[in-house]
């Protein structure tokens, strides 16, 4: 049988509070010193109990014992935080003692793969800049989302024109209802042409980075998304040489070294002439692979001089004004730069693989 429960009285908190601040002062240690706290305040601690003991308390006497508990309790607390500062002064005041302490050792580095680094994109893309900066290109940026205009029918594609079907094109859905101009994933940063022509006076010369979509099935060579760097400069007189010139001073640039290109024909409608810029495979030297199809040739920079019916939409006068135009392949360029063979891992999140493109 259980003892009949006996009624506390504050005999019993001094009695406790007595006990407990002996037994905090006698601690050697931290870890004892948590121990014996848990003992006196967790929640099965004997002040805890204490405070459970109150409804036993004839009801006269509970404002008295409750505020004489309340009192213990911040002793034994006060008392605790003391001892604790006090041993960890002793312990760290030890440590300093220990021959074998060296002040000067580095601290732990944190887990080298938590380190962030820049996506080789970015770094390319930073690159790109700071190359046309230097030539006097102004950086534009401009909407992932545009119109079906913008995107083609201003680039001298209309809509019967076969040239669309060279681009598949994830298409917006209309709303019920809405009508305007037809929405896209631009194909091209080349939807920013007549943006530009119609936003800045010529004579300019600016690129636009950034992201494009096509609705295709991918492999090696192919993503529904990927990377471009529009190029575009309108100026009196400029020419084919200008053009070849100003590709030449970027590839040797990113690649650090001399490239060997070619030039061939390529149909765009938006250029007249218009060209296929392509570069020796830095991922097979030119051998063979599935990066370059086995060609050893790979397609980076498609470019020509601006149409006549491109710079009428861009508001200017072709008689008056002449431009060449850009849409290098950026994802291309950063696996030729970096010797990636398949253009999935660029978009596809495998911190195995971002993490390789650490600094230094
Ligand atoms: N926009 C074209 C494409 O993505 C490339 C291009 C840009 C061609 C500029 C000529 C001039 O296929």
């Amino acid at each position: 049988m259980q003892p009949a429960q006996q009624e506390p009285v504050t005999q019993d908190i001094d009695a406790l509070l007595a006990e407990s601040l002996a037994a905090i002062t006698a601690t050697e240690d931290e870890a004892a010193l948590r121990d014996l706290e848990v003992k006196l305040l967790g929640k099965k601690g004997a002040v805890t109990e204490l405070l459970k003991g109150m409804k036993h308390v004839a009801p006269a006497d509970r404002p008295a014992f409750g505020a004489r508990l309340t009192e213990a309790r911040a002793a034994v607390e006060g008392a605790i935080a003391t001892r604790r500062a006090t041993l960890e002064e002793a312990r760290v005041a030890a440590l300093c003692e220990d021959p074998s302490f060296d002040a000067t050792l580095p601290a732990p580095r944190p887990n080298a793969t938590r380190n962030g680094a820049l996506h080789p994109l970015t770094r390319v893309t930073d690159h790109i800049e700071e190359v046309f900066r230097a030539m006097g290109f102004m950086l534009l940026d401009y909407p992932e989302i545009d119109t079906e205009f913008n995107n083609f029918d201003a680039l001298n594609i209309p809509a019967a024109h076969p040239a669309r079907d060279m681009q598949d094109t994830f298409w917006l859905a209309q709303r019920p209802g809405e009508t305007g101009p037809r929405r896209l994933l631009r194909t091209h940063t080349s939807t920013g042409q007549v943006r530009t022509m119609r936003a800045f006076a010529p004579p300019f010369r600016a690129i636009f980075p950034g992201r494009v979509f096509r609705y295709e099935s991918t492999d090696a060579s192919h993503e529904h998304t990927f990377h471009q760097v529009e190029g575009l400069m309108v100026a009196r007189h400029t020419s084919v040489a200008n053009l070849v010139y100003s590709m030449k001073t970027l590839l040797s640039e990113i690649f650090e070294r001399e490239v060997t290109v070619r030039l061939r024909p390529g149909f765009f409608p938006f250029v007249e002439p218009g060209f296929e810029l392509d570069i020796r495979c830095q991922v097979c030297g030119g051998d063979g692979c599935s990066v370059c199809k086995h060609s050893g040739w790979v397609e980076l920079l498609p470019c020509g001089l601006v149409h006549p019916n491109v710079l009428r939409h861009g508001g200017l006068d072709p008689a008056e004004w002449q431009g060449w135009a850009f849409g290098l392949g950026l994802s291309r360029l950063v696996m030729m730069k970096y010797q990636i063979e398949d253009i999935r891992h660029l978009l596809g999140g495998d911190l195995r693989f971002n993490t390789q493109f650490r600094r230094g």
